[in-house]
Order: C-alpha cells, then structure tokens, then sequence
C-alpha cells in the first residue's frame, strides 16, 4: 500500500477517503515535527499533507526517494521549494478559493479592532480600568466613509474591498498586475499609503514582496491611519512596524501574521497596546478547515493516481 504522511490532524473527515487507498500517518502533536523527524516521517512516503509551517526543501526531498505529491494545506504557498519539487517532477498543490472569505471577515475584524482600539478596551475591563463612561476616554477612529487601501488585489484582496463597500469606503488598491474591478482605483503605492486611513496587506510573500512595507512606507501613512497584515509576516518590517507604533507615526495595527510565528512573549509588538496580534487565524472557521481538508486529500489523491492536480502549482 502507498503511504501518506499528514504533518497535522486535519478537522472532519476527509482523511477516511485517503485511508482508503493508502497507510496514512498523521502527526498527532500541535507542534510540527522538527524537520530531521520529518524528514525520518518521509523516507518511505509516495504522499505528503503540509502545513504552512513545514519547511519543504531539497533537504526534505532528498530523504523522501518515493515522495510523488506534495499537497500543502494553504493558500500560500511560500514554506514549499517549487523550483526543487519541479527539478526532481514532484507536483505541489495548495487550497485556493476556499478561504477567501474567512480570511476577508477576519481582515475585518482586525480593522476595526485597530481602528476602534478594542484590545485597550478589553484590558480596561479586565484590569479594572474601566472607571466610568468618559466622553474623551479610547476614542479610536471610525471607518464609514474613511478610505481603505489594499495592498495586494487578489481573491483575498478583493473580497476586503467587497466588504468596504458597506462602510461606505473609498477603496483605493495597490497590485503589480491589475484587474480592473468595481469601486475600486489603482494607485501606485506610495499614493495609497498616503491617502489611505487603512492599510491592509494581501499580497503573496515572494522576494519582490519581503519587508514592502518599512519605515519609508510607514512614514507616508497617516498619523490616524491603521495598518493590518492578514498575509504573511515579512511583508511587513516587524521593527519598523514598532517604532511607527512608538512614535506614533501610525494610529494602530492589527496583525493576524508575524515573521516568526508564534511570536516570542517578549516581543516588543506585544507591549504596545495599539497593536492587537491574533495566532493566525485568518482561515480557521470549521467549514473552510473542513474544506482545506477535502481539498489537500483531493489532490494527494490525484497525485497518487498519476492525474494532474486539481490545483497544482508546479
Ligand atoms: C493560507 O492558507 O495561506 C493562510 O495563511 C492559512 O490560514
């Protein structure tokens, strides 16, 4: 029988499909296993379910001889060598489509979050902070009719602007390759940065976009204007992103992604309350989960069988 190795357990059922037809081994800790125990996982399977936090490189490939696919349980696709997995004709497959709106919602939350300052609104109340109803106590900014600016505009980007809509915003987006879509301008960055009261990243993490916003970028946005990273941490300068928040260059942030994740408890970004930081949440609702699920399965099924994947990126 073939075997498959799942770096994680996955919600709902999908992998009963695959035990059908292979061995299937899963990794049963909330850790990732550290890449010499992956690479030990891999040595004899045809199949590989990863995360977004597994590492798959010619180290990796060079211990799984049998390794056939490859189907990474993401839409981003930045942890997976693709140039090595086409050398040695590895197919590699990630989950588009699927959570576009979860992560759009929880873009959403974090706007309005850092817009209206709700992680100091939660610690007052819990610290016992809250004295009393004070007229010019957490005043935050609001976002109906403010400007929003979408850096990256994709399927992700655009279901953020969708959302806009109802805020009665301006969407201004920022995109190397264009689409024309309704109520929505194109601008050169620097302009976007410069009108925009948000700023929400939704770009692909590639060498072109590492560290795209830094303290150059962060210096033209507004002293009232937020920014929010639902995409990957190192499209953002983390330290730069600190001395804006310090200096008060920028109103807020609200992050979903960090550059090294789970952030270190003792992290500057954790100590500035206009900051609010989730642990990657953007796509965990139980019906896109549940859905990345049967899509990774789809595809190490295809792989196994020889057919092209139903979402390959090689
Ligand atoms: C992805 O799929 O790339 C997301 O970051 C996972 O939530």
């Amino acid at each position: 029988m073939e075997r498959v190795v799942v770096t994680r357990r996955l919600p709902g059922t999908a992998l009963d499909r695959l035990s059908e037809v292979a061995e299937v081994e899963v990794w049963p800790e909330r850790l990732p296993p550290a890449p010499e125990v992956l690479r030990d996982l891999v040595s004899e399977a045809d199949g590989l379910v990863a995360m977004l936090t597994d590492r798959i490189d010619a180290t990796l490939l060079d211990a799984a001889p049998r390794l056939r696919v490859v189907a990474n349980m993401a839409v981003g696709y930045d942890n997976l060598d693709l140039a090595e997995l086409g050398r040695r004709g590895i197919p590699a497959s990630n989950t588009p489509g699927v959570l576009t709106e979860a992560t759009a919602d929880l873009t959403w939350a974090l706007i309005l979050a850092a817009s209206r300052r709700l992680r100091e609104g939660i610690d007052a109340v819990r610290s016992g902070d809250w004295l009393t109803w004070e007229p010019d106590w957490l005043l935050g900014h609001g976002v109906g009719g403010a400007t929003l600016g979408i850096v990256g505009f994709g399927r992700i980007g655009a279901a953020v602007a969708r959302r806009a809509l109802g805020f009665d915003m301006e969407v201004l987006a920022w995109s190397r390759h264009p689409k024309p879509a309704e109520g929505v301008t194109f601008v050169p960055l620097e302009e976007l940065l410069e009108r925009a009261d948000v700023v929400s990243l939704h770009c692909a993490l590639t060498d072109d976009t590492h560290h795209l916003i830094g303290a150059d970028q962060l210096a033209r946005m507004k002293p009232t204007a937020v920014l929010v990273n639902t995409a990957r941490g190192p499209i953002l300068d983390q330290r730069a992103l600190a001395e804006a928040l310090r200096d008060e260059e920028i109103f807020g942030a609200g992050l979903d992604v960090v550059v090294e994740e789970p952030i270190p408890v003792d992290d500057e970004l954790l100590t500035l309350p206009r900051c609010t930081i989730l642990p990657h949440l953007g796509s965990a609702t139980v019906a896109t989960r549940t859905r990345m699920a049967e899509i990774v399965v789809d595809n190490v099924l295809a792989g196994l069988a020889g057919d092209p994947l139903p979402n390959s990126i090689g």
